[in-house]
């Protein structure tokens, strides 16, 4: 097997706290190729930032072995540092220095000479349309832009790993795809990216392999489309009932082609083989339990997620 570029096996963190802590990350086994653009996807709380930051050095473990670019993270942390780029959940731009400068003291930081920084400052403000911002501070910044200044200190060393941490979060559509554009980009060169998200359409749309977490554990891993197929259901449906219950529950459940029947806060949310014939089916077994409204999706990443916990991945 070639070597991976990140391999993180058996991890755990618990963080010190009343009553034991908190067990952070419970457990985690993975395996990123080289070149690959890796997903963790997963709510609130699930410990992808703690893994994130076991991985970058910035967390100590409990216990495990992580190795990014075949460094041992924990017995090498400077020679590891050196090897990734990382961009934090909570950012750290310097905001008291320029856009240039930002980049230009990164590159010096670690350990480029003065001449190479400038230019490279230079060639990066160019590569993430940032060159008529050059002079300016990153608190004039909108979020897509200093996100954009984010990803490009974090590549400036020439690192081949690259983490960031729910890199689109909070930013508007439009900012949200720049972003994918240039992780695209960064991967198309040849870097490893391992971010973490909890929008469902991002790991859907951007990530070759996607974990879904939850409570420190990957509950699977696998491609996104392999991923959808995996719950063997062709559409999903949403009903919304005035009167839910155990008889209408039984009449879905006896619908042809439906495979599961989940209860939601407006009525159902039905698995099945597929979309065919399902609306007048739905609408005739509901009769007299007042239907609100009917819906119908393809399976995503959320129908997984719910079908594993039992509970919405809320975006
Ligand atoms: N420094 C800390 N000290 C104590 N507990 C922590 C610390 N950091 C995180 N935790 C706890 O560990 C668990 C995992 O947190 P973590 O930040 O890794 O999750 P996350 O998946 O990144 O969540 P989010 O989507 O909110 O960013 C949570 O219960 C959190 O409260
Ligand atoms: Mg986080």
């Amino acid at each position: 097997m070639p070597q991976a570029a990140i391999e993180v096996e058996n991890l755990v963190k618990r963080y010190a706290g009343p009553g034991g802590g908190v067990l952070a990350v419970d457990g985690v086994n993975l395996r990123v190729a080289q070149g690959e653009l890796f997903g963790l996807l997963g709510p609130n709380g699930a410990g992808k930032s703690t893994t994130i930051g076991v991985c970058t050095t910035r967390v100590r473990p409990t216990s495990g072995r992580i190795r990014v670019g075949g460094v041992d993270v924990a017995a090498e942390p400077p020679r590891a540092r050196a090897g990734m780029g990382v961009v934090t959940q909570f950012r750290a731009l310097d905001r008291g220095a320029t856009a240039w400068e930002n980049l230009y003291f990164h590159c010096r930081y670690f350990g480029w000479p003065a001449a190479a920084s400038r230019r490279r400052a230079d060639e990066l403000l160019a590569q993430f349309q940032l060159a008529d911002r050059r002079d300016a501070t990153p608190e004039a910044f909108s979020g897509g832009m200093a996100q954009r200044l984010q990803i490009a200190r974090a590549v400036a060393h020439r690192p081949r790993v690259l983490f960031l941490d729910e890199p689109t979060a909070g930013l508007d559509p439009q900012s949200r795809m720049a972003v994918w554009d240039l992780v695209r980009g960064l991967r198309a060169e040849g870097m490893t990216v391992l971010l973490t998200t909890h929008y469902i359409e991002e790991a859907e749309r951007l990530c070759d392999q996607v974990a879904i977490v939850d409570h420190g554990k990957i509950l699977v891993c696998d491609t996104p489309a392999r991923l959808k197929q995996s719950t063997g259901a062709g559409a999903v449906a949403r009903v919304s009932v005035e009167q839910t219950g155990a008889e209408l529950e039984a009449r879905l459940r006896a619908l042809p082609g439906v495979t599961e029947v989940e209860p939601t806060a407006e009525g159902y949310r039905l698995l099945a083989h597929a979309r065919e014939g399902l609306a007048p089916a739905v609408a005739a077994a509901a009769q007299g339990f007042g239907l609100r409204d009917f819906s119908l999706h393809e399976p995503s990443l959320e129908t997984i997620f719910i079908h594993l916990t039992g509970r919405e991945l809320r975006e």
